[in-house]
């Protein structure tokens, strides 16, 4: 059984709502799925884990949250070289460029980069269907 880290911060809940739908599709395929705030989260929970999921909003001007989740994320992202991590989140106003500037970082750091889910605001059926196929795809 894949233990499985969703690692997010959420100022209304509408990323919370993605990491919730990405844990059951890992419990969909037999994993087990720990939902984790940012500021609760840090190298030294690492190694309880096979595979991530990081989930952040589009905040600032195309930027992770730079208060909690920015410090924990820059710390973990080193020590994640070769393990397979998956990033989610929701944004707005604009088209996700956040999400394209954090997916090239990830990739820059060495990270095995499972894929990426994007939400317009609350998880619509489209995004609510690529959450759970992500989850499962963390928990193979
Ligand atoms: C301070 C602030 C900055 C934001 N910046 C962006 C942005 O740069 N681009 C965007 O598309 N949406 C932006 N948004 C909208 C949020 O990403 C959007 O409301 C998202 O659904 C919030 O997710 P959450 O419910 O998980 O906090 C911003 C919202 C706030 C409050």
């Amino acid at each position: 059984m894949k233990s499985v880290a969703i690692v997010y911060w959420s100022g209304t809940g509408n990323t919370e709502a993605m990491a919730q739908l990405i844990a059951e599709g890992v419990q969909g395929k037999g994993g087990k799925a720990d939902l984790i705030q940012a500021a609760d989260f840090g190298p030294g929970k690492l190694d309880a884990y096979e595979s991530f999921a990081f989930g952040c909003p589009a905040m600032g001007d195309e930027e992770l949250e730079d208060s909690e989740f920015l410090p924990m994320y820059d710390e973990v992202e080193p020590l994640l070289a070769g393990k397979p991590v998956a990033l989610f989140g929701s944004y707005d106003w604009n088209d996700g460029e956040w999400m394209e500037s954090w997916e090239d970082r990830a990739v820059g750091a060495g990270i095995e980069l499972v894929d990426s889910v994007i939400a317009k605001d609350y998880p619509d059926d489209e995004a609510t269907a690529e959450c759970m196929r992500l989850g499962a795809l963390l928990a193979e």
